[in-house]
């Protein structure tokens, strides 16, 4: 940055060329590596042990319910919070060796809340948020990035959520990251201004930006992220690509059903086509092949124990699926 005749000039340059392999080794780094992460609040473990490697260009998603531990997760990768124990590595570098100021170069970091200052308008805004990194592409070419050419010279005060959530990543690019941290960042969001942004994402996806992201919303995991690592009380309770983790249930459809009171649910493990039970205060949950298969079993299995149905429904299997389970509970139960 140079000072100008009272004007804030932004000198962009190229970055140069970082050590991108392992030495001695051909393969690439990968771009997040963490073991054994521990990080205790008092009694509460928020982090429990966890293991994560990420590669270089990966969109990964952390899915979990409120205080899963995503936060403190995506905080300490970020070096803005320190672990109890475990080891970190970002593109190869652990925090607190020297070489701090350089790493968070490489970093984009949307946090879980952002507070800007409410009367500057969105370019001042990305303009002084750029001004803090030596490299990085313009700021009107990141207001475009993040599709706020219209509403550059408005005040923070007068943009919408999803605005904000947009300037917000637009604040997170300024420095042209390797790796980019979305801390949940459509929470609140209408289902348009959600869609917007998930469109956003997918470009970065296109440009091999590594991207780490958490959320609650399965369809946004199950939709941007390549891999997701479902966590739960600080643990990471199952990782795979999105696909392969609804496929783990055995079943694509799911028969949701409540029976009335007395209900032995015993034989339902057994009945053709099934292949997954889950049973959560009365309401039970099957993966299976078929429906149409299954519910003609169902319903004989019901009669034949004298009782009748409350409610019934069927849905194709998702991620929220998985997570109830896994835990026996909805990832919005929490
Ligand atoms: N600064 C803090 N002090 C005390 N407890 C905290 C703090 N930050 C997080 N926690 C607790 O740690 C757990 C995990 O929180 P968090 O990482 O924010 O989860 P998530 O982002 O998945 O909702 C929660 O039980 C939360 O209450
Ligand atoms: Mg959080």
């Amino acid at each position: 940055m140079q000072r100008n005749e009272g004007k804030i000039v932004i000198v962009t340059q190229e970055r140069p060329d970082q050590g991108m392999v392992n030495e001695g080794d051909s393969r690439p780094l990968p771009a997040i590596r963490c073991r054994s992460l521990i990080r205790r609040y008092g009694d509460v473990t928020a982090v429990d042990g966890l293991d994560l490697e990420i590669p270089r260009g990966e969109c990964f998603g952390l899915l979990g319910p409120n205080g899963a531990g995503k936060t403190t997760t995506v905080e300490i990768l970020e070096g803005i919070n320190t672990p109890d124990s475990g080891s970190v590595e970002i593109l190869g570098s652990r925090w607190g060796e020297g070489n701090d100021r350089g790493l968070r170069e490489r970093l984009g970091v949307q946090l879980q809340e952002t507070r800007f200052a409410e009367r500057l308008t969105v370019e001042e805004t990305v303009g002084l948020f750029r001004s803090f990194f030596r490299f990085g592409p313009e700021v009107k070419e990141i207001i475009r990035t993040v599709e706020l050419t219209e509403k550059r010279s408005t005040r923070v005060v007068n943009l919408s959520g999803g605005q904000k959530q947009r300037l917000a990543l637009a604040c997170a690019i300024v420095g042209d990251p390797e790796i980019l941290f979305l801390d949940e960042p459509t929470t609140g969001l209408d289902p348009q201004a959600r869609l917007k942004f998930w469109e956003l994402i997918e470009a970065f996806r296109k440009r091999e930006v590594t991207v780490m992201l958490t959320t609650h919303y399965m369809e946004e995991a199950a939709r941007l992220c390549d891999r997701v690592a479902i966590m739960d009380r600080g643990r990471v309770i199952a990782l795979d690509r999105p696909s392969a983790l609804v496929e783990s249930l055995g079943g694509r459809q799911m028969i949701e059903f409540r029976v009335a009171e007395g209900f032995d649910g015993t034989a339902l493990e057994s009945l053709p086509g099934v292949s997954s039970v889950s049973a959560r205060n009365g309401d039970y949950l099957l993966a299976v092949s078929h429906v149409a298969e299954v519910l003609p079993l169902l319903m004989s299995e019901i009669r034949r124990q004298g009782l009748h149905l409350v409610n019934l429904s069927t849905h194709q299997a998702t991620l929220e699926d998985v997570f109830i389970q896994l835990t026996g509970r909805k990832l919005r139960d929490v």
